[in-house]
């Protein structure tokens, strides 16, 4: 494109080798970790400040040329997928922790920083952040996406993780939203806005983020069930009993023998939960303890809980590895993955369908959650060079979405909408969909910011 030309044209000057076209670099920025089909940017930039993001944003916007933020590359419905070419913004060399302040218990980043460098600078302060998407994602992209992971149920997602932004608006202008103060009651919400625009809307170059006490103890436990509904009912007694459990995981008889295999785990091949549970001493025990008589009340099995750590890390990082474990089952296969979300009185029947559903196609697929959210993903392992495996693969995937819609839920619980999910915008937003077409047209008139996604089609 004759515009992509000229202002890569201009921005040399400006970014010198902070401006790359060779073509290594643009495949890179070309996908990201799902099945959707690359497409290449024309350069890809590497600000180190918000003044050179600016200066990029000023001058794509006087050509009119696409701008399209990057993190690690590590979303899962084509997000940073450049479709119409244009300018790769990576946030890679932007990664410097700014303050830490634990009085207020906040940190404020630069959006390149990933979720486990700062876990990692934080280790001096008995503070932590709890945000954990399986993996080591930038937190910038994590806000885009409005993402979360594990612990979402005791600590919440990036919507009540991230206080304050900075972003540099699509004519190059640079705002701050939210302020220092634990609440406020002025003015439109502008960080929720930019939290999960997925960036169409600006880039974001500075988060302010919340941060939580460690606990004095963790503890650990797993507990395998006779059926998915069973197991689904414990987590749904828990919550109701009043647990505040850090994270329950589900995953069911396939996603187990994946782990098994991958990370060299002996579990019992049966739906299973993970728990944690974060407290005092005194408190972690008790927490354990209402867990196992609740799951045992629902047929659960061989409940063993645990404080130590380095077996607690184990569970973990077999659970954060999934994905890997999941494609190992079949050499070579590209997952199609699943994600929504629904009122948690809907998802002990949403799972068993989504089940059965997998069960009578010719296809494998397992399903894992975020159980306590309400969330869970499928994902079914596909042939890439199979069209009908493909085609399958999205019969699944829909009647997943439109089963959440019809209960009330979403679309999308944390993997966002992307190029994959456009499609449920209408149905799910209705006539809201305009208003964000509205708001997208009045932030972004030219249409620069990662166009032809959120905001435009859909
Ligand atoms: C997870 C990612 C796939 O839950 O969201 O592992
Ligand atoms: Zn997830």
């Amino acid at each position: 494109m004759f515009e992509a030309f000229r202002a890569i044209e201009d921005l040399k000057p400006v970014l010198g080798d902070r401006l790359v076209t060779s073509g290594a670099v643009r495949e890179h920025h070309s996908h990201d970790t799902s099945r959707l089909p690359p497409s290449m940017p024309d350069a890809v930039a590497f600000p180190e400040s918000e003044g050179d993001v600016q200066a990029i944003v000023r001058t794509c916007a006087a050509y009119g040329v696409p701008v399209v933020p990057f993190g690690v590359g590590s979303s899962m419905e084509g997000h940073t997928i450049p479709i119409q070419g244009g300018i790769s913004v990576s946030t890679r060399h932007m990664n410097r922790i700014l303050e830490v302040k634990p009085e207020d218990f906040l940190a404020v980043v630069e959006p390149g920083v990933t979720r486990k460098q700062l876990n990692v600078a934080l280790r001096d302060t008995g503070l932590m952040f709890s945000v954990d998407p399986g993996p080591d994602a930038s937190l910038g992209g994590m806000a885009s996406t409005r993402g979360s992971g594990t612990t979402a149920v005791r600590y919440g997602t990036m919507r009540e993780n991230v206080i304050g932004l900075r972003v540099v608006t699509p004519d190059g202008t640079a705002i701050r939203t939210g302020s220092r103060a634990r609440k406020s009651s002025t003015g439109y919400d502008l960080t929720h806005l930019f939290v999960g625009a997925e960036g169409t809307l600006g880039i974001i170059t500075e988060l302010t983020v919340r941060l939580h006490p460690i606990p004095e103890e963790v503890s650990s436990a797993i507990c395998a069930f006779p059926n998915i509904r069973n197991a689904v009912e414990a987590v749904i007694a828990t919550i109701q009993y009043g647990i505040p459990v850090a994270r329950v995981e589900f995953l069911d008889e396939v996603a187990i023998g994946g782990v098994n295999n991958y990370s060299r785990l002996d579990l019992k091949v049966a739906p299973t939960l993970f728990f944690e549970f974060h407290g005092t001493k005194a408190w972690v025990g008790e927490q354990a303890q209402v867990a196992e008589e609740i799951c045992l009340e629902n047929g659960g099995t061989g409940f063993r809980w645990s404080t130590d750590a380095a077996e607690r890390a184990r569970l973990w990082q077999a659970r954060h590895d999934i994905l890997w474990a999941t494609k190992a089952i079949r050499p070579g296969c590209d997952l199609y993955t699943g994600d929504i979300c629904v009122p948690i009185s809907r998802l002990a029947e949403s799972i068993v369908a989504a089940r059965e559903d997998i069960d009578a196609s010719p296809l494998t697929g397992q399903i894992i959650g975020h159980v306590g959210d309400g969330n869970y993903h499928t994902a079914y392992l596909i042939d890439p060079n199979n069209p009908d495996e493909l085609a399958e693969a999205e019969r699944l995937a829909d009647r997943l979405v439109e089963r959440a819609l019809a209960v009330g839920g979403t679309a999308s619980g944390e993997h966002g909408i992307g190029i994959g999910k456009l499609k449920f915008m209408r149905r799910e937003h209705g006539e809201a969909v305009d208003v964000m077409k509205r708001i997208k047209a009045a932030l972004d008139p030219a249409g620069i910011m990662n166009p032809g996604k959120m905001g435009q089609a859909g």
